[in-house]
């Protein structure tokens, strides 16, 4: 075996004996996950026909972007972004000029990291309410009507709760808007009927990762609605190209058999993430750690926020937890996405806590705890046969 080889096989039953509670990140099930190594991954398309060989795999394309217009009701979907933050900077660059205005959420109070300084656009940031960890309606409709921007991207990266895209959207029409919804984290509760509708509310475009809440291959996809709209996110995407030249057959194939499956087990499997959230959050609190968000139900989303102080703070208790088997980042954000997608419920959530503040108060050695969480992992790591 290759020294890659060998890593790689490391690293799968290191993460099979490890309970993964990672919000950005998801398990897909067997049958769409078999399509990410099929003859496709050899293989290019091309919106332009350049290429010969590909009967099927236009038929792929085509009709894994149906499934996703299905999916999300829309009126039209690129699938061809290779990541979320690609289907972001396609926003950016379909919407805005050099010099124009974007309304997104600081990255202080959990918004998406983008440095769009550096791509030539000026930041506005909303107003937020840290208590209520949402985006300040009022405040937000003032500096809206003030600032005039360009450019409304909804959604962050720390998501507990809806965004007001209801109450702002009518504003940011009044100053000539676009207003995008970056569901990356939420994408699958959208799809699965649960937390928000942003088309419905008033957002032209819905984007984000396809791997998240969305059990999907990793990847990008945009959905949305305007004619106008459409044709300036073609030309951001790269037709002439800017963004994407040859999308990943095999990413988009694996992405429409996910897409597929997902309209009938999609809705009780959202429905469940936000539950065991709900329940994870719960049971943490009642056990005496600092849970973001008590007084509002703790989350609408399959996140739950437990405050540090610093990114070092969150990096000491990331490294405990994953000394005792479980794995989070460094934010502490704790997601169920994945822990649904295996089958486990509010039981398994109310076991899930216990490990943790066992781990957190060190009522027990962290190598036991370990242990406990590997002999509990044994019985979900097949165990798909509720949602498919
Ligand atoms: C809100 C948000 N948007 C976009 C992205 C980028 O997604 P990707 O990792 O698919 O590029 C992330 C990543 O975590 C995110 O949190």
């Amino acid at each position: 075996m290759g020294k890659i080889a060998e890593l790689v096989e490391k690293h799968s039953n290191y993460r099979k004996e490890t309970l993964n509670l990672i919000p950005s990140e998801n398990i897909m099930t067997p049958s769409s996950r078999h399509l990410l190594c099929p003859d496709l991954v050899h293989r290019y398309v091309n919106p332009h026909n350049v290429y010969g060989g590909t009967k099927y795999s236009d038929a792929i394309v085509e009709e894994t972007r149906k499934m996703a217009q299905k999916i999300f009701k829309s009126e039209f979907a690129f699938i061809e972004p290779l990541s979320g933050n690609i289907a972001v900077l396609a926003a950016i660059y379909a919407f805005t000029n050099i010099g124009d205005k974007v309304m997104i959420v600081s990255p202080d109070d959990g918004g998406y990291p983008i440095n769009l300084e550096k791509l030539g656009r000026k930041p506005v940031y909303f107003p937020f309410d840290k208590e209520k960890m949402n985006i300040a309606v009022e405040k937000a409709e003032k500096l809206i009507l003030k600032e005039k921007p360009k450019l409304i991207i909804f959604g962050q990266s720390l998501f507990l709760f809806p965004h007001p895209v209801k109450e702002l959207s009518e504003t940011a029409k009044e100053v000539g808007a676009t207003t995008v919804y970056d569901g990356s984290h939420v994408l699958g509760l959208i799809a699965g009927g649960v937390f928000q509708d942003p088309l419905r509310e008033g957002a032209q475009i819905l984007l984000g990762s396809t791997h998240k809440t969305f059990p999907g291959p990793q990847g990008g996809i945009i959905v949305g609605i305007g004619e106008k709209e459409e044709q300036k996110l073609w030309e951001a995407l790269g037709f002439p190209l800017v963004l994407v030249d040859n999308p990943h057959l095999h990413r988009i194939a694996a992405l429409g058999a996910a897409l597929e499956e997902y309209e009938k087990y999609g809705p009780n499997y959202a429905k469940q993430v936000v539950k065991n959230a709900k329940t994870l959050a719960e049971e943490l609190y009642n056990g005496g750690l600092n849970v973001a968000c008590a007084e509002l139900g703790f989350t609408e989303s399959h996140q739950v926020y437990l405050p540090t102080d610093s990114l070092e703070e969150g990096r000491k208790i990331y490294n405990v937890l994953e000394e005792a088997g479980i794995i989070v980042d460094a934010l502490v954000r704790l997601g169920t996405q994945e822990v649904t997608m295996m089958g486990m419920k509010e039981e398994e959530m109310r076991k899930i806590a216990s490990f943790i503040l066992d781990a957190l108060s060190r009522n027990k050695p962290l190598k036991s705890i370990k242990t406990e969480v590997k002999n509990f992992l044994k019985e979900f790591t097949s165990k798909y046969s509720n949602y498919t």
